[in-house]
């Protein structure tokens, strides 16, 4: 179903017999649809060379005979399942989605999701489960206090994240609140390479001080960087030295980095920023909502792990981190449930006593037993090498067949989204007046697809860049669905001109951009809506025919 793209197959000449090929001289694999590796063309001639033993041009011909048989002629990445059931999507005309859009004040988290043509709002919680996952539900034990269930979903995580205590939490957040409500004082900062906006916002909370520290190449959308999640470990060394090491009670890690576009963060990196910890006795935590992808991308990117399976690679990760927050809607496959980790006897007490006081009992902690055995079972799948190669390929499409007629997105193609830059695709609209809301609200009305901005409404002052993240649910949509995507999105870029602004008529205290409501900044001469579908239109929309 995915078609190998040129540019995937100048990657492959590039490639070197380790099967990856260097980004701005970084060694990096191929990210896009269709590749092959060159491992599986070069040793099986020289296998069959090794035990024949024959006159040299019959030897030759063998080896020529053995490469047409073997080498792999169909490069396409199919998805690695079969749909079982379906859920209708349903069509509206623009002029339905432009009514909508204006009465939900323009903040696509208003809008029913029956309204939504292709929902890539988000990637968290919206996966669809296997039938191993389906079947495992039913095994689920309700029981209020020691469920077999939950020694089941901890026996899973303990064997991916080895940490000595497990906490279940109905979500993410609930374990970042509750962590930072234990380690945190007032005068606290915690860097991280990007905080996600609930991780800064439970932060915040406490009255502690969240901060970012990527890389410096993080802040540049059009540079190729292999491992572009990384933390800059010498700004690190600088706080901590400024600031002392009392005021920093963990460092964070997000793999991916879903704030600084879904890229990942590499193995060394987590290994010397482990060293500065250990150094100064702060633990590392991995925020850990998409290790799999992580580890995936470790295996295709980083020198000496091509032959370690993600597995491997996820369980070196968390060999270095002291505990770690989790969404099991992402990674987990589930579409419910997280949990915190930790090897901190003492610290885990306490976490436990604050998570019966507004979660539940340790053993459930604001699930029901068999959203754990959906989670127990979603881990593992998240970590099968098909699924996770499907998976990275489907992201790349999107981004390679948009980026090749011009559209700025963060490069490379992150692993769960791809992440267009509105800054560079309406420079018309100057930050302040939210150029990733009037993109996504863009692409709404031109198609019905749902994305999120991810930039000065929801990061406010703390935004360096304005994004507009489109999340590819796992195991959801087909390679249609994307191909349409990259028809709607195409359409606006062509009429990108025509596209203005906002400003705020409404916000909450805290994360504004779930709730807030805008208008549009129109000039007097300029029409009452910011962007109307026009039918100039290449193809009509059959809703409208
Ligand atoms: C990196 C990261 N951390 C934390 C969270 C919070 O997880 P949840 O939505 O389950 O509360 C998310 C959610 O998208 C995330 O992407």
């Amino acid at each position: 179903m995915r078609r190998s793209t040129s540019a995937n197959r100048g990657s492959e000449r590039r490639g070197s017999k380790a099967g990856s090929v260097l980004i701005q001289g970084i060694r990096a694999a191929p990210v896009s649809a269709g590749c092959v590796s060159w491992r599986t063309r070069f040793t099986l001639p020289l296998q069959i060379s090794g035990i024949v033993s024959l006159r040299p041009g019959l030897l030759y011909i063998l080896l020529l005979r053995s490469w047409s048989i073997r080498t792999p002629v169909v490069k396409t990445i199919i998805e690695p399942f079969r749909i079982k059931s379906v859920e209708p999507i349903r069509r509206t005309t623009a002029q339905e989605r432009q009514r909508l859009l204006e009465q939900a004040g323009y903040n696509l988290f208003l809008i029913s999701s029956e309204a939504i043509l292709i929902d890539l709002l988000t990637d968290s919680g919206t996966a669809a489960m296997s039938t191993e996952q389906w079947a495992a539900m039913m095994r689920g034990d309700e029981s209020y206090a020691g469920s077999p269930s939950f020694e089941r979903f901890r026996a899973a995580v303990q064997n991916i994240f080895g940490f000595r205590h497990i906490i279940p939490t109905h979500q993410g957040r609930a374990a970042e609140r509750i962590l930072f409500s234990v380690i945190c004082r007032k005068d606290s900062i915690v860097p991280n390479n990007t905080h996600f906006d609930t991780t800064r916002a439970n932060i915040e909370f406490c009255g502690a001080r969240a901060l970012d520290l990527p890389i410096a190449e993080a802040h540049q959308p059009s540079l190729l960087h292999p491992f572009k999640g990384n933390m800059d470990t010498s700004r690190l060394e600088e706080l901590i030295e400024r600031e002392g090491r009392e005021r920093v009670p963990l460092v964070m890690l997000t793999v991916t980095n879903n704030s600084g576009g879904g890229q990942p963060v590499s193995m060394s990196n987590i290994r010397a920023v482990k060293e500065i910890c250990s150094r100064r006795g702060i633990p590392l935590y991995i925020d850990a909502c998409r290790f799999a992808e992580n580890a995936y991308f470790i295996k295709l990117r980083e020198r000496g792990y091509a032959d370690k399976t993600p597995l491997e690679i996820a369980r070196e990760m968390f060999s270095h981190a002291d505990g770690c927050t989790m969404s099991a809607k992402k990674d987990g496959l589930a579409n419910i449930g997280g949990f915190l980790g930790t090897h901190d006897d003492s610290l885990a007490q306490q976490e436990k006593n604050l998570l019966i006081l507004t979660e539940g009992f340790p053993t459930y902690g604001g699930l029901a037993g068999r959203d754990l055995e959906a989670i127990a079972v979603g881990l593992n799948e998240a970590l099968d090498e098909d699924y996770l190669s499907y998976r990275i390929a489907s992201t790349a499409y999107l981004g390679d067949h948009i980026s090749r007629e011009g559209v700025p997105i963060v490069q490379p193609p992150g692993g769960h989204a791809i992440y267009i830059d509105a800054r560079a695709f309406l420079p018309q609209i100057p930050p302040a007046q939210f150029p990733g809301v009037a993109l996504a609200a863009a692409l709404y009305v031109e198609g019905g697809i749902r994305s999120v901005e991810i930039g000065t409404l929801m990061f406010g002052e703390h935004a360096t860049m304005d994004l507009v993240r489109l999340a590819i649910p796992r195991r959801v949509y087909t390679q249609s669905h994307i191909d349409y995507v990259v028809e709607v999105i195409l359409e606006v870029w062509r009429r990108r001109a025509e596209i203005r602004g906002f400003e705020i008529a409404y916000q909450a205290p805290f994360l504004r951009h779930f709730t807030a409501r805008f208008r549009p900044v129109l000039s007097r001469a300029e029409p009452k809506t910011p962007f109307v579908s026009s039918p100039r239109r290449t193809k009509p929309d059959p809703a409208e025919s």
